[in-house]
C-alpha cells in the first residue's frame, strides 16, 4: 500500500529493523554504528528494537559483544561498556535463520511479536538486506509466506546495490520483489544519496541567485566528476572481479550524482517530484550504442604494480580473489552528454578508479572563459571561473575567481572564496548511513533510487559494458599510484580541456590551493 508521510513518524520512527546479512561486513561497519549514532542524537528513543538475522549461529551475548566492538571500532559516538550501553545493547536479538526456509520465518515472527511487545512498537517492520541480490526475492518470498508481513504497522524493505548486473537481471530481480512490496515499500541505497554534500548540491543550485541563472549551457564550458580512492580491491577481488569500476561505481554513485548536478529545478521539494526530474535527466544520457562510440568516449583501465607514499603495490591481477588473466577494469572515465536543452553541448566528464594517489570525490563545474582581449599580453593567464563541490573526505564548496595581485601592476591571480564545512568545529557530519537507515524508517524517500532511475541508469551501463565484453582485452593500464591511463587525459584535450588537480592543489601550487 502507498503510504503517507506522517509526522509523527518524522519525529520518532518506532519500528524493527531486521538486519539480514548481520555477521557481515557492511554491518558491522556501518549499519551498527549508524544505529548507536540515531540514538546517542535522540532520533531513535526507547521503542526500537533491532533483529539480526544471519544463517551463522550466534548466542545473544556473542551477538551484543559483536555489535559492541564494531561501536568500539567505527561509530563517531564512542561508547564504555556502562549502564547506558546495556539499556542500548538489549535491543538487540538475533536469529539464525536459512532464509530457504520458511519454518524459521515463523520463528522470526514470535520472536519479532515478544519484542515488540516489550518495547511498545506498532508493528512498523523494516527489513534491510545486506545480501546478495540473488537472494532478495528468496527472502522477500519467505517473509510473506512466514507472515512476517502481517503485523498491524508498515513493512519496509531496505536494499542495497548491486542491484543487478545489468538491466535484464534488474528487472528479474524488480519483478520478485514487487510480488511481495509495492515501489512505494522499497527503498533502494545509494550511499552516496546521504552524503551530506550530495544533499546540498540540491540546495546549492536551488537556493542561491547567482548558480542557477548560471547553470546552463550559456555559461558552462564543462563539468567533471572524480571519485577517486587510494585502496585497491581489499578482500572483495571475489566480487569486484565480476564486476568492475563501471558497474561497482558508475551505474549508480556517479550516475546519481549527475543526475543531482543537472536536473531541473523540482516543483516542490517532494520525494516523487525530485526521482521525476532525475530519472529525466538519466533517460537524457546520450547512449553509446555502438563499439567504436564507446572507444571514442570511454577509457577502462586497469592498475599494474606501482607505488605510492613509499609503499610498493602490488598489481590488480595478482591481488586476492582476482583471476590472474582478468580484464576488469579497476578504473574508467567517459565523456557523456545530456541531450536536453539546458546541457546540450556541455560535455560531462567523469572517472573512478581504485589505487590512485588520493580519496576524494569532488565536483568541477568549470565556467565559460572570459573574452581575453582586456587582458591580452598579462603575465598570467585568465583562467575560467570554477565552482568546486568538495563531497568527501573534506566537505565544502569553493569558487576560483580570478583577481589582482596585490602589489603588482595589473597582475592576475586565480584566488579561491571558499566554505569549508567540515573545517568548521563542532560540525560532525553524519555517516551516509546514519541518514538513509533515519529516513527509511521515517518512510522518506528522496534520497533513494526509484526502480525507473535503477532500469535508465543500467540501459545506459549496458551499451557499454557489451561493447568491452566483445573485446575484452582493449584494456589500459596504469601503475597504481597514478592518476589512471593516459588515454583519460586524451579524452579532455581533444575537446580542449583538461582534468582540474583535486584537493585545490595544481602543478605550480597556486594561491587557490585551500584544502592540503
Ligand atoms: C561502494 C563500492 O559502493 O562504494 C566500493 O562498492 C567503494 O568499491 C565504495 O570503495 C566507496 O564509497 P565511499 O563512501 O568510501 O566513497
Amino acid at each position: 500500500m502507498a503510504e503517507n508521510f506522517n509526522l509523527e513518524e518524522l519525529q520518532n520512527p518506532s519500528a524493527v529493523f531486521f538486519l539480514f546479512g548481520a555477521t557481515g561486513d557492511l554491518a558491522r561497519r556501518k549499519l551498527f554504528p549508524a544505529i548507536y549514532s540515531l540514538y546517542r542524537e535522540g532520533k531513535l528513543k526507547e521503542d526500537f528494537a533491532v533483529i539480526g538475522v544471519a544463517r551463522r549461529s550466534r548466542s545473544q551475548e556473542e551477538f551484543r559483544e559483536d555489535v559492541y566492538q564494531s561501536i568500539r571500532e567505527f561509530c563517531r559516538y564512542k561508547t564504555e561498556d556502562n549502564e547506558e550501553w546495556r539499556v542500548f545493547a538489549q535491543h538487540f536479538e538475533y536469529k539464525s535463520l536459512d532464509i530457504n526456509d520458511v519454518n524459521g520465518f515463523r520463528e522470526l515472527k514470535e520472536q519479532t511479536e515478544k519484542i515488540e511487545e516489550r518495547y511498545n512498537i506498532p508493528g512498523n517492520r523494516m527489513f534491510y538486506l545486506a545480501l546478495a541480490p540473488e537472494l532478495f526475492g528468496n527472502v522477500s518470498f519467505n517473509l510473506e509466506k512466514g507472515g512476517m508481513l502481517e503485523g498491524p504497522g508498515w513493512n519496509r524493505l531496505v536494499i542495497e546495490k548491486p542491484f543487478g548486473y545489468d538491466l535484464k537481471s534488474a528487472e528479474k530481480l524488480n519483478e520478485q520483489i514487487r510480488q511481495v512490496f509495492e515501489e512505494e515499500e522499497i527503498y533502494r541505497i545509494d550511499h552516496y544519496l546521504g552524503k551530506e554534500m550530495v544533499q546540498n548540491i540540491e540546495v546549492i543550485r536551488f537556493s542561491n541567485a547567482f548558480f542557477e541563472p548560471l547553470w546552463n549551457n550559456m555559461h558552462i564550458a564543462n563539468i567533471q566528476i572524480t571519485l577517486s580512492e587510494t585502496v585497491g580491491v581489499e578482500e572483495r577481488g571475489g566480487y569486484y572481479d565480476h564486476a568492475g569500476a563501471l558497474k561497482d561505481m558508475g551505474q549508480n554513485h556517479m550516475l546519481q550524482t549527475l543526475a543531482m548536478i543537472a536536473m531541473e529545478p523540482p516543483s516542490r521539494l517532494l520525494p516523487e517530484d525530485i526521482r521525476d526530474e532525475k530519472v529525466k535527466v538519466l533517460r537524457s544520457l546520450r547512449p553509446y550504442k555502438t563499439n567504436d562510440e564507446v572507444e571514442e568516449n570511454v577509457i577502462r583501465g586497469q592498475y599494474i604494480k606501482g607505488s605510492a607514499r613509499g609503499q610498493d603495490l602490488p598489481a590488480y591481477r595478482d591481488e586476492d580473489k582476482v583471476d590472474p588473466n582478468s580484464n576488469t577494469e579497476t578504473y574508467f572515465a567517459t565523456r557523456l552528454f545530456v541531450d536536453n536543452f539546458r546541457w546540450a553541448g556541455v560535455p560531462f566528464y567523469i572517472r573512478t578508479g581504485k589505487r590512485l594517489p588520493v580519496k576524494t570525490t569532488e565536483i568541477v563545474v568549470e565556467f565559460r572563459s572570459m573574452p581575453t582581449n582586456v587582458y591580452l599580453g598579462q603575465k598570467h593567464k585568465l583562467e575560467p571561473n570554477l565552482l568546486v563541490i568538495r563531497v568527501n573526505p573534506m566537505e565544502g564548496i569553493y569558487v576560483k575567481i580570478n583577481a589582482k595581485k596585490p602589489g603588482s601592476e595589473n597582475d592576475i591571480q586565480p584566488v579561491a572564496m571558499d566554505f569549508c564545512q567540515s573545517c568548521m568545529v563542532g560540525i560532525n557530519s553524519p555517516e551516509a548511513y546514519e541518514r538513509l537507515l533515519h529516513d527509511a524508517a521515517r518512510g522518506e524517500s528522496t534520497y533513494f533510487t526509484r526502480w525507473d532511475e535503477v532500469a535508465s541508469a543500467w540501459s545506459f551501463v549496458d551499451h557499454i559494458a557489451k561493447a568491452w565484453a566483445d573485446e575484452p582485452s582493449k584494456l589500459s593500464t596504469y601503475p597504481a599510484g597514478s592518476w589512471g591511463p593516459k588515454e583519460a587525459d586524451e579524452l579532455l584535450a581533444k575537446d580542449g580541456f583538461h582534468w582540474w588537480p583535486v584537493n585545490g592543489q595544481d602543478e605550480d601550487n597556486v594561491v587557490w590551493q585551500k584544502y592540503n
